[in-house]
């Protein structure tokens, strides 16, 4: 409660300032800076009604109709759609908000906690959305696609800059790139520092890792997108699903790997539009 009290009391600070000056280079998602206008056009905001239309979750744009995102941001309860809200990109959050109503929330059937997997979820428009210069989907990898260390990936979101510390006004898209930390690695990272057997998995295959000390998602950047960018493609491997804290030393960031789940994707959402 206190918290939400000083997030509309910062938010109202945020407006009365008018216009966000534009900033080069606000620190740090955790490690980032903000995002260029024309980029990451599919990133959307997910809203729930509080005092105003909060920020919650991330997601992304795959079709005209349909945002993907991370199962615990909708489940496995499910909410009635009706008070939960859709904003496409946007650069300052809040500022030029038009919220989008949705009709369906599809959560896998087999996701329970984001530690045990199956962390993601669809949710349908009611309306198809109009593509523009700033509002674009993006590409699903094919099946076959690996993502490996090396290769350039970069997560975004309005989510916190550090361990407990939020985005503070005027609430800038952030991006960072993270560099991919291979499964087996990850979690052999994951055990430093626990009991937990050699032999009992803590990142699973239908996981993947990313980030370090100094860049990692953070705290409703959860559902948002990891993407690639491969042969000039932009493709999304990963959502936002969870961690142990944020940049923390042997802690990478854990992502749903979308590849995982293109069957389950495809159930829903159109292949040809
Ligand atoms: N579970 C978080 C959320 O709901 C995301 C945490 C991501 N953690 C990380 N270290 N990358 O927003």
């Amino acid at each position: 409660m206190l918290t939400l009290l000083v997030l509309v009391l910062s938010f109202l600070a945020g407006l009365t300032h008018g216009a966000p000056a534009p900033v080069l280079e606000r620190a740090v998602i955790v490690g980032g800076k903000e995002a260029p206008a024309n980029k990451w056009p599919w990133q959307v905001s997910l809203r729930v009604h509080r005092e105003f239309w909060m920020h919650f979750c991330g997601g992304s744009l795959v079709h005209p109709q349909w945002v993907l995102t991370a199962g615990h941001c909708v489940g496995p309860n499910i909410v009635n759609p009706s008070v939960l809200r859709v904003q496409l990109r946007e650069q300052h959050l809040y500022y030029h908000d038009q919220l989008l109503p949705i009709s369906r929330i599809i959560v896998h059937p087999n996701f329970y906690a984001a530690e045990s997997g199956a962390d993601i979820a669809l949710l349908e428009l009611q309306e198809p959305v109009n593509t523009s210069s700033h509002v674009q989907l993006i590409s699903l990898p094919p099946a076959s696609q690996t993502f490996s260390p090396g290769m350039s990936c970069w997560v975004t979101g309005w989510g916190d800059v550090n361990n407990g510390e939020s985005l503070p006004p005027p609430f800038p898209l952030k991006q960072v790139k993270v560099p991919i930390v291979e499964n087996s690695l990850c979690d052999n990272n994951y055990h430093t520092g626990l009991q937990t057997g050699d032999n009992v998995h803590i990142i699973h295959d239908d996981m993947m890792c990313a980030g370090n000390t100094h860049k990692d998602s953070c705290q409703g950047d959860s559902g948002g997108p990891l993407v690639c960018r491969v042969n000039g493609t932009w493709m999304q491997a990963g959502v936002v699903s969870w961690g142990d804290g944020c940049a923390q030393p042997n802690r990478p960031g854990i992502y749903t790997r979308v590849t995982s789940y293109l069957d389950w994707i495809y159930l829903y959402v159109p292949k040809e539009f």
